[in-house]
């Protein structure tokens, strides 16, 4: 039995001697409640606080570093968790540093950005939700977790549920694009994924919901900015990707940076308290973000730190991460009543939950064994699965006359400044990844793929810098070659956390490259990679073929050459909208009419909703996405044409592979409510499957449309549908015009 084990076995003894040896012949019968309860009988204040205080190691920056080394705050008992460290050999010196040192030897509990991967990296998250694969995605995280857990982590800060509809934010990179519904089915599919069907077993990591709330809406695009937005708009398109994940069974939540409506999300309690936990019923951990505790200073709700501790806890903030305000202030707090007892109670026990949960608490090394970390890390199974990621992830978006796939005769000239980047597959959110880890880079790949002697590669230029002396050997090498294949688009490190743009263009000289190299008139492939949508209509005009692969991960480089090449055939679609420029944005494809749309075949009509200089459609669609075969879809047909409440109707499409591949095809409905009590947008997905069809083969689809699907926010802010008229659109991506109407009736207003 631990020093814990014991513990409680001996307060429980205390309050009721007959209790003693019942227990202890019982210890797992009990509930965690209980045990967490007879824990905390135990407990100083300083050591409640103690358990609230989570601090960085070293062995990731992920924000700025507040002080010297987390081991003397672990041995005085004064930090309770840690995050940025890990391995099996590491994580287990710090916890012994806790369960020996300590007077109640509490295990600490080590947290870590594991965003699409631990070593073994999966493309981004904005590049796995372009898969629309919830299978796949759940088994990317499922893989995550694995790794990470044998390397001594037991929590990530997944996942990213921000909706993000606005490119500049850098942090668009980490979530699964712009869509309500599609970001809630990925949240749920991480969640399930990180955390299995038991945080209890070794394999598994618990998942964190973040960033709550609407953080993705920051103004302007720019990072840490504020937020201001109706309640109809945060509950009905940002909000529910959170609450799916908590539905998921996520055990903790982070705060996020933005204020929201003038209040900051860790000082927010109608965030923390009247939605999360009582509307949704959430009993885990709330986390802040990194020192979103110490920012209500600067944020000016707060004077100083004592008084941004004390908002923070009130507001229902469990756990301070590196900020040290709880450490510093909430016993002083606490003493001058100013935070009831009950209150930094209720945290504690939020936290010891989670402990006892993991199973930490009876084994606080479960998570150190160095047998199974040489086991997991790197291995067949999770590259495979990697790989895989990465394959559907990738979003074809042009192919003219067949540029693509390449055969291994043709000469090829390869281009571009990330074509032979290892670092730059893997984007931001590394983790614990190593660029050496990956075996095969895009130009590797590509020649692995050729004929011997057929691949030539030239830089041609970097990636921001203004030089231009690498343009003329990649001229020249490009003028003798049959195809070329350039590898352009952005550093990893130009999206993800503090990492906003503006100018969303091929940066640097590279556009003056593909300009230069698309005068040769010889077919040009554009493989570019980014962490959001980009705005490259004019590269798009010039090139053939045009290829978004994101930031693909460790098996990036194989996967991307294996596409390229036809052994691999592309079925990624868009989750984000592709502006034309950055005037459109926020541009998203479920928008609503206004009282004077735009009719592009009147294109003379005054005072209608547009620009001047630019058409309001995007350069690419809301799941868009192009196969090497094509793909043609029936009318729609319906079981009936109207339905009562409570009851459905099904809607059918076939669905025909009419090229010359086998292809995957994600299959999209949308419905648009064409008369309700408040303005809906133009369409929104409510449903989508994934199938695959061999050469020629036709497969019939089916979709229940109930009265759950038509629900909104109405007038009144009651949730639920209203009768009326409503178009049902299937298809191959947001702009299908496929569609059909049906009705719903016997809804009272
Ligand atoms: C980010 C979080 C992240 C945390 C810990 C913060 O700066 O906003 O998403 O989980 O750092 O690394």
């Amino acid at each position: 039995m631990n020093k814990i084990s014991i513990q409680i076995v001996l307060a429980i003894a205390l309050i009721c001697g007959t209790e003693l040896s019942a227990l202890a012949k019982n210890k797992n019968h009990k509930s965690i409640d209980e045990r967490v309860d007879s824990l905390l009988s135990l407990m100083t204040i300083d050591e409640k606080i103690g358990q609230t205080v989570l601090f960085t190691s070293r062995w990731d920056v992920t924000g700025p570093i507040l002080r010297d080394g987390e081991e003397e705050a672990i041995r005085t008992g004064k930090c309770g968790n840690v995050f940025n460290a890990h391995t099996a050999a590491y994580t287990r010196k710090l916890q012994e540093l806790a369960v020996n040192e300590t007077r109640l030897g509490i295990p600490l509990l080590f947290g870590y950005d594991v965003i699409h991967g631990h070593q073994t990296l999966s493309p981004i998250s904005l590049g796995e939700s372009a898969s629309w694969d919830l299978d796949l995605i759940e088994k990317s995280a499922q893989m995550a977790a694995r790794e990470a857990s044998a390397c001594g982590i037991h929590w990530t800060f997944a996942p990213m549920c921000d909706i993000g509809r606005d490119p500049r934010w850098g942090r668009v990179s980490e979530g699964a694009g712009e869509d309500t519904y599609l970001g809630s089915q990925i949240g749920a599919a991480r969640v399930k994924g990180f955390q299995g069907d038991n945080i209890a077993n070794q394999n598994t990591v618990a998942a964190c919901v973040k960033h709550m709330a609407a953080y993705g809406a920051a103004q302007a695009g720019r990072d840490y900015h504020s937020v201001d937005m109706s309640e109809r708009v945060l509950r009905e398109t940002y909000l529910p990707p959170y609450k799916a994940a908590v539905d998921a069974g996520a055990k903790t939540v982070m705060t996020s940076f933005n204020d929201l409506d003038g209040v900051p999300a860790t000082a927010n309690s109608f965030l923390l308290k009247d939605i999360l936990r009582n509307e949704w019923g959430f009993n885990g951990m709330v986390v802040t973000d990194y020192t979103a505790i110490n920012e209500l200073i600067p944020h000016g709700v707060a004077e100083d730190e004592y008084h941004a501790g004390i908002l923070a806890m009130k507001a229902g903030v469990d756990m301070d991460m590196e900020g040290g305000i709880y450490m510093d202030h909430l016993k002083k707090a606490v003493e001058n009543k100013d935070v009831d007892l009950s209150e930094l109670d209720n945290a504690v026990r939020n936290i010891l939950r989670l402990k006892f949960e993991l199973g930490i608490m009876d084994d606080p090394y479960k998570y150190c064994n160095e047998e199974l970390e040489s086991k997991e890390v790197l291995s067949t199974e999770n590259r495979n699965t990697a790989y895989e990621m990465a394959v559907a992830s990738c979003v074809l978006l042009k192919n003219e006359n067949k540029v693509l796939p390449l055969s291994k005769e043709e000469k090829i000239a390869v281009i571009g400044p990330l074509a032979n980047s290892k670092r730059d597959l893997l984007g931001s959110w590394k983790a614990a990844g190593k660029p050496q880890s990956v075996e095969q880079t895009i130009l590797d790949a590509i020649i692995a793929n050729s004929s011997k002697g057929n691949v030539k590669f030239a830089l041609g230029c970097g990636v921001s810098k203004p030089s231009k002396e690498g343009f003329a050997k990649a001229i020249d090498i490009a003028s003798k070659s049959d195809k070329i294949v350039m590898v352009m688009g952005e550093k990893w490190n130009m999206s993800g956390e503090a990492a906003c743009r503006t100018n969303l263009d091929f940066p640097g000289v590279q556009k003056e490259l593909i300009l230069e190299i698309s005068k040769l008139n010889k077919p040009v492939v554009l493989v570019f990679m980014t962490g959001r949508s980009m705005t490259i209509e004019n590269e798009s005009n010039l090139v053939d073929a045009l290829m978004n692969v994101w930031y693909p991960g460790t098996e990036g480089g194989r996967a991307v050459a294996d596409l390229l090449f036809g052994h691999k055939i592309p079925s990624g679609k868009l989750t984000m909208t592709m502006p034309r420029n950055v005037g459109q944005i926020p541009i998203f494809y479920n928008y609503k009419n206004t009282g004077r749309p735009f009719n592009p075949n009147k294109p003379k009509d005054t005072y209608k909703s547009r620009y001047l200089d630019v058409a309001n459609t995007p350069l690419y669609e809301f799941g868009y996405g192009l196969s090497y075969s094509t793909l043609s879809y029936s009318e729609i047909s319906l079981s009936k044409n109207i339905f009562e409440k409570g009851k459905n109707i099904i809607a059918s499409v076939k669905l025909t592979n009419t090229g010359d591949f086998d292809a995957d095809e994600v299959v999209q409905l949308y419905i648009h409510d064409q008369v309700a009590s408040v303005t809906r947008p133009v369409k929104e997905l409510k449903a989508f499957d994934k199938i695959h069809l061999k050469k020629g083969e036709t497969k019939t689809l089916t979709f229940t449309i109930d009265e759950e699907m038509l629900k909104f926010f109405r007038k009144d802010m009651s949730y639920g549908a209203e009768e009326g008229n409503f178009t049902l659109f299937i298809g191959g991506s947001s702009a299908t015009q496929n569609s059909i109407e049906f009705e719903l009736t016997g809804v009272s207003k």
